[in-house]
């Protein structure tokens, strides 16, 4: 319906589409809004047509997606919304946008990477790590609470503190600590960073390669990501200068994880179709593929990794659930703020 269309345009089709939309639900289509990338997530949407016979329209975006569906209301032609980070699925509930996801087959998901009440669930796991410089660097392990000493100082990058990323180390530092400890230990990494935090997760990577820091905090997938990236071939140069530790804290919590995954719109016209995809993509097969194009964790726990994935390490996860991210993103924001982390170093 709207595939490959331009955003403009879409939107004009989406708008005059509107008022037959409930003839749709007899049309075996399924309309998906996603900010995950065509490479991801068109192979699996393909095997989901070929398998049910329902057709998968998609509508790719970089943002705006969650508005637009707010935007559109009764009207939007969405069903299933794919979108990274908790921040987005416990948005997308908390302003209405979503309603129960019906199939069982949720409950392949352990509860703790799912909404309570169905409003969305994770489909991929990602986590926050310290990738470190092979030359630079002989720790095997590090806490949390290592960055934050004067032996790192000028030695750590990342991107900026607002972005979902970082705000979802942060709330899970203030869900785990409080925020007066993680007011403590933030000011202290923000005084150990090489520059002002900028650019992508990737850019950090390419920093340690560069010789500009020593420890970058990016996810877990950027190293497949940037290791078969055909089209960049130096990004394999950038991962090969470094490699990754998963983060524990200083009494055993584990690593801080944050999920890719969907939501049922709140007016989707297609509401069984869009079941039938959440379903399909919880599947053995659906998730392995994911976790093999992609180099996510899968949310199915019986599904393995993708063997790159697991050479980088043993991920533990935090205790500290999506929810609680969630819970937590406002004051980990207004601490960002507080400290004008943007700015970079102080003291
Ligand atoms: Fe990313």
């Amino acid at each position: 319906m709207f595939k490959s269309i331009p955003l403009a345009a879409a939107l004009a089709g989406a708008i005059l589409a509107a008022p037959v939309a409930p003839a749709l639900a007899q049309s075996g289509e399924v309309n998906i809004y996603s900010y995950r990338e065509p490479g991801l997530i068109q192979p699996l949407l393909d095997r989901f047509s070929a398998e049910t016979g329902i057709k998968a329209n998609v509508l790719f975006a970089g943002n705006g997606l969650l508005e637009r569906v707010a935007a559109e209301g009764e009207l939007s032609p969405a069903d299933v919304v794919l979108t990274v980070d908790v921040g987005n699925l416990v948005g997308a509930k908390d302003q209405g946008l979503t309603q129960p996801i019906t199939t069982p087959a949720l409950e392949r998901v352990p509860a703790e990477f799912r909404d309570a009440d169905g409003a969305w669930v994770a489909l991929s796991l990602r986590a926050r790590v310290f990738y470190v410089s092979k030359d630079r660097v002989d720790a095997t392990a590090l806490t949390y609470e290592d960055i934050a000493k004067p032996e790192w100082k000028g030695r750590i990058c990342t991107r900026a503190g607002d972005h979902v990323y970082n705000i979802g180390l942060i709330a899970s530092r203030i869900a785990l600590w409080g925020l007066d400890k993680t007011r403590e230990w933030l000011t202290a990494v923000r005084d150990n960073l090489a520059y002002p935090p900028g650019g992508g997760d990737r850019e950090g990577v390419k920093n340690i390669l560069a010789g500009t820091c020593d420890l970058s905090i990016t996810n877990t997938y950027y190293m497949g990501a940037m290791l078969n990236n055909e089209a960049e071939p130096e990004q394999k140069e950038w991962a090969n200068s470094a490699r990754i530790i998963y983060p524990t804290t200083a009494d055993g919590d584990g690593t801080q994880v944050n999920a890719a995954g969907a939501f049922i719109a709140k007016h989707a016209p297609n509401p069984e179709n869009a079941n039938k995809l959440i379903e399909f993509l919880l599947s053995d097969e659906a998730q392995q593929i994911y976790a093999d194009t992609n180099y996510e964790y899968p949310a199915v726990p019986s599904v393995a990794p993708a063997e790159l994935t697991l050479s980088w390490g043993k991920l533990v996860p935090s205790r500290v659930t999506l929810t609680e991210i969630a819970q937590y993103r406002d004051e980990a924001a207004a601490l960002v703020d507080e400290l004008k982390f943007n700015e970079g170093p102080q003291h």
